[in-house]
Order: C-alpha cells, then sequence, then structure tokens
C-alpha cells in the first residue's frame, strides 16, 4: 500500500513512522509513505499557499492552485482509491473505517491548516473527509500521522500472531480484556488464579467475560451496535 501526504509542514512526520510496527512494515515493504511539500508547488516567488477569506470573515485559507497541482501531479502517476481530507467536520474515525482503508492500494492524505481550504478542492479532488475526533488540533498533520498508524497495522502481515489485530480493542466491538505478566504476584498483588491456570476454554470464557464487562461499564455504546 502507498500513502502520499501532503503537507505544508513536512518535518512534522519525521518522527512518527520511524519506530516500532510502522517501520518494521515499511522496511519490510507493506507499505511506502511519500511526504510531499504543498509549498513546493506555489506557483508565486514567495512560496504563499494561503490567502484571506472571500466575504471578510478572519483568518487565512489555503489556496486551490498549490494543492491542485500537487494532486494533479500525483493523479497523473498513478491511480488513487481515496483522497482524505483530514478535517473535524469530517466523519469520525473508527476501527471499521481503518479496515476498509486497510485493503487500498493507493491513497491521498491531505492535511488543511489554518481557516480550511478553498472548498473546491473539496468539491473536485475530496473524496473522503475524516476527523480524528471532536476536537481542533492546529492542523492535519497529527490527524494524518494517527490515520496512517491505524491503518499500516492491519495490512495483511504486517502484525505477527502474537499481536493480532483481532484481539485489538474494537475490533469485534468490544474493549480488550485486562493483561497481566510476570510475576504473578507482585508484593502481594496478585494475578486473578484462573489466568495461571492452563485451563484455555476458562480462560478465553475469562476474558470475553472481561472484555463485555469493561465495554459495559466504560462504552456501553458499543454495546448496542
Ligand atoms: N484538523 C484539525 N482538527 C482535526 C481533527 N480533529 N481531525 C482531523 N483533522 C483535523
Amino acid at each position: 500500500m502507498r500513502i502520499d501526504i501532503l503537507t505544508i509542514f513536512p518535518a512534522m512526520f519525521e518522527g512518527p513512522f520511524t519506530e516500532s510496527i510502522i517501520k518494521r512494515a515499511i522496511a519490510r515493504g507493506y507499505a511506502e509513505i511519500h511526504i510531499h511539500n504543498i509549498r513546493d508547488f506555489a506557483a508565486n516567488k514567495h512560496r504563499k499557499v494561503d490567502d484571506y477569506v472571500f466575504g471578510g470573515s478572519a483568518g487565512m485559507v489555503m489556496m486551490v492552485q498549490p494543492i491542485a497541482d500537487l494532486i494533479d501531479k500525483l493523479k497523473a502517476e498513478r491511480i488513487y482509491d481515496e483522497v482524505i481530507f483530514l478535517t473535524p467536520d469530517g466523519e469520525i474515525l473508527s476501527q471499521g473505517i481503518a479496515n476498509q482503508l486497510s485493503l487500498h492500494g493507493n491513497i491521498m492524505l491531505l492535511c488543511g491548516h489554518y481557516k480550511g481550504i478553498d472548498e473546491r478542492l473539496r468539491e473536485h479532488y475530496i473524496t473522503r473527509e475524516i476527523s480524528i475526533g471532536d476536537y481542533v488540533l492546529s492542523g492535519g498533520e497529527l490527524a494524518a500521522a494517527v490515520l496512517t498508524d491505524s491503518i499500516i497495522r492491519l495490512i495483511p502481515g504486517v502484525l505477527g500472531d502474537e499481536t493480532s489485530a483481532l484481539s485489538d480493542s474494537f475490533q469485534d466491538g468490544l474493549l480488550s480484556p485486562p493483561v497481566y505478566t510476570r510475576p504473578s504476584d507482585y508484593k502481594g498483588w496478585k494475578v486473578p488464579d484462573v489466568l495461571l491456570s492452563g485451563n484455555e476454554k476458562e480462560i478465553k470464557d475469562w476474558n470475553y467475560r472481561q472484555a463485555l464487562e469493561r465495554t459495559r461499564k466504560r462504552r456501553p455504546g458499543l454495546l448496542n451496535g
């Protein structure tokens, strides 16, 4: 899978993909991430990418031309399954959306800034708009990094059996059960006996009941689905 990220702050992506699972997925060829600086496509001598809002309200809007030229260039090179704009007024990211997107070959992620992007870009290029939650970030970069991480770890082969995505919170509509590791007794704080019993069926039942109970207490809305 190939992910192209369009941003005016490329340096914000120097960290998130260079560790752990995403780093390994890239090294093993499951995913490619390409970062593009929108400013490089500005057709004016000051490399300006934003301008005042028509109609007088305060703030700046990202201009059509640099982003349109960059998207056109990328679309001439390959076919994209989705051109996604990260925005607080998009559909809220869920595990279901991450699952869908992980099946694609090529996706583009556009990071917005200031008051947003010129609406004509949304009308003519954007196929999907995603928010990572009901709060406002300074820009779409962190949201794009979150979305990218949630997608890449789901690509078949990226996670080994021991970290299988199938046991993640949300994957089966439930939160994850509590987990423990050695020692089984830390200063009198004991691991539940059943987990040390070796009885696979009882352990599975216990995990399921714990997941159900945790979901009922913390996120009852998930059980109605
Ligand atoms: N840009 C600013 N806030 C955002 C959010 N919550 N989700 C996605 N993109 C954003």
